[in-house]
């Protein structure tokens, strides 16, 4: 098959094209056909090395978490799929090798759903890792309840896209960060509240918009984003990151909790999140369609940290 991959950790120049064996799913496993991919922060930290010490990495290395295509083959014992079916996933495995830059990956059929059916492929590829992110952020870690208030970071993001959209269907009031030229974007979504984060400190408008702080800031920043987060949750509430490790220490001295997530693959919860969006609950983000050639472009794009929704690459 041809792959996209990387024989070394460095720049966007590292990616090129190779000829690979075919995978064989093994016991257990889905081989899926990839229709496309789409493009997340991770893959550029991958490509230059920043998860070395978190994960077992192996060269050639073919970037990418993202798949939506369709059912190629099964493993031994694998129910509940057939050839043919139009499925998505995240495909994190324990080690980092075989990714979904690629024309077929093998994932455990546990880690696999049908893609929503009223969805093309290529947008069903935005949703898999920025999905479950936010589901597990909002609905397992901090526990989200109706009638809360959530302030969500960088609403416009991929992350930002799911997590606005999620915490609706759960009955919070959503603020969220972003710059002004993305607020209708990000109403678009469901946000109660947009602040532009560049006109002021944000602090300050949560301050005025949730006098009492807010129960849960999803933390999709990091570093000075997530310091002036501390003084806007509420007693009891709870900031949850998914960039920087959050001080436990200091979370205890304020009154609050504090968690850091890292997603795990979850086919169940790829269901329920396919259910919501065919009963028209969650859409898919904005997506801009490139092809898995242009992924170095794409990355580049990505790490300038300023994509509406997502970037989908196609392959084949
Ligand atoms: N731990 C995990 O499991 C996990 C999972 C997924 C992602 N992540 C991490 O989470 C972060 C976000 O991921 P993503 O996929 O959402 O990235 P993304 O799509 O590339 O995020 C881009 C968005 O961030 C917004 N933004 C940039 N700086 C901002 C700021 N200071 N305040 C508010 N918004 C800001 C931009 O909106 P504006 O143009 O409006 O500023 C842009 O739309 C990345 O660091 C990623 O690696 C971690």
């Amino acid at each position: 098959m041809k792959a996209l991959v990387i024989d070394e950790f460095g720049g966007a120049d590292k990616l090129h094209w190779a000829e690979l064996p075919t995978p064989v799913p093994g016991a257990g496993e889905v081989l899926i056909k990839l229709a496309a991919t789409s493009v997340n922060p991770v893959e550029w930290k991958i490509r230059e090395g920043y998860l070395a010490k978190a994960f077992p990495h192996r060269f050639p290395l073919i970037l990418g978490w993202d798949a939506a295509g369709t059912v190629a083959s099964l493993g031994e014992g694998v129910t509940g799929f057939r050839p043919g079916d139009a499925v998505y996933a995240y495909c994190r495995k324990p080690e980092i090798q075989w990714g979904t830059y690629a024309e077929y990956v093998t994932m455990p059929a546990e880690a696999v759903a049908a893609a929503p059916r009223n969805l093309p492929l290529e947008a069903a590829a935005a949703l898999p890792l920025v999905g479950l992110t936010s589901w597990q952020v909002l609905f397992e870690a901090a526990g989200l309840r109706a009638g809360q208030t959530a302030l969500i970071h960088a609403g416009a993001g991929g992350i930002g896209s799911l997590a606005i959209q999620l915490a609706k269907v759960r009955g919070a009031r959503v603020l969220t960060t972003a710059r002004a030229e993305n607020h209708d974007y990000v109403r678009s979504l469901g946000a109660d509240e947009a602040i532009d984060y560049v006109a002021e400190p944000f602090a300050g408008a949560v301050r005025r918009l949730a006098p009492e702080g807010v129960d849960v800031v999803f933390d999709a920043v990091g570093g000075q984003t997530q310091a002036d987060s501390w003084p806007v949750v509420q007693k009891g509430g709870i900031l949850v990151s998914i960039v920087d490790r959050p001080d436990q220490s200091l979370a205890e001295k304020l009154g609050v909790r504090a968690a850091y997530v890292f997603v795990a693959p979850n086919g169940g919860q790829l269901r329920e999140l396919a259910a919501l969006v065919e009963a028209g609950k969650v859409k898919a983000p904005a997506y801009e369609v490139l092809a898995l050639g242009e992924a170095a472009q794409a990355q580049e794009r990505n790490r300038a940290r300023h994509v509406r929704g997502k970037i989908v690459l196609t392959i084949g």
